[in-house]
């Protein structure tokens, strides 16, 4: 795929992109389990920052997402669940990150967030935990190159998908244009994610459906025939 700088979204215009998320992998092995699933057809790679502020789990930050970038030329999409994004933006953009998604009910200054993303050269995501309405992306969305909803409540994996987040995917969807990308994340296997993609979602973000399967390979393939050629 093109990696365009700015918008790597842009380089899987028109087909679902399946992001397995580093959290559910692995870590004593992490390079070994990105080859995995990048060998089996994985379009980027999920990484879930956590400070133990804005969700109560710790997971990663700048130091592995530097070793991840060393490591493979995939894709980073680093999804930042911290109290204060602000902080963190410049930071994930030296180790590397391709884009960075941050969550609206961390900052009183999302468009600040965009701008500084843009000047760093980055995609740029926002993300929307359950409780919160697709209304509150109002002034932001139209600057952005990806809007998450989440499925589960953020801070970890293996929970139940929420379907009453249906109808959210399918009001953000209503309020986007069509190259900008409509991902989910939380609970998604092979039954959730055509319910997503029906509703409008276009890229997918699965942790433990990958990773929890004894074959990664098999996995990734069900969430892609799932999707069909969409
Ligand atoms: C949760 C994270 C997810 C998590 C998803 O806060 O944002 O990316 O890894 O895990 P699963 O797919 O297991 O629900
Ligand atoms: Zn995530």
């Amino acid at each position: 795929m093109d990696k365009e700088r700015g918008n790597p979204w842009a380089g899987f215009a028109g087909r679902a992109v399946i992001a397995p998320s580093l959290l559910a992998c692995d870590f004593a092995h992490v390079g070994r389990q990105i080859d995995q699933v990048l060998d089996a057809g994985a379009d980027v790679i999920h990484a879930d920052v956590m400070d133990g502020h804005f969700v109560t789990n710790l997971s990663i930050g700048p130091p592995v997402v530097k070793s991840i970038r060393e490591y493979t030329e995939a894709v980073l999409d680093v999804h930042i669940m911290v109290a204060d994004p602000a902080y963190y933006i410049e930071r994930f953009a030296d180790v590397g990150a391709d884009s960075v998604t941050f969550h609206i009910e961390a900052t009183d200054d999302a468009a600040g967030l965009v701008g500084r993303l843009r000047a760093c050269g980055l995609g740029v995501g926002v993300s929307v935990r359950p409780a919160t309405p697709a209304s509150a992306l109002s002034e932001i969305i139209e600057s952005v190159d990806l809007v998450l909803v989440m499925t589960v409540e953020p801070g970890y994996g293996g929970q139940a998908f929420m379907y009453d987040m249906l109808e959210k995917i399918t009001a953000v969807r209503s309020m986007l244009r069509p190259e900008q990308r409509l991902q989910v994340d939380g609970g998604i296997d092979a039954d959730t994610i055509v319910k997503c993609a029906n509703a409008g979602a276009d890229v997918f973000v699965a942790g433990s459906s990958i990773f929890g399967d004894d074959d990664v390979a098999r996995a990734i393939g069900d969430l892609r025939r799932a999707v069909g050629c969409r």
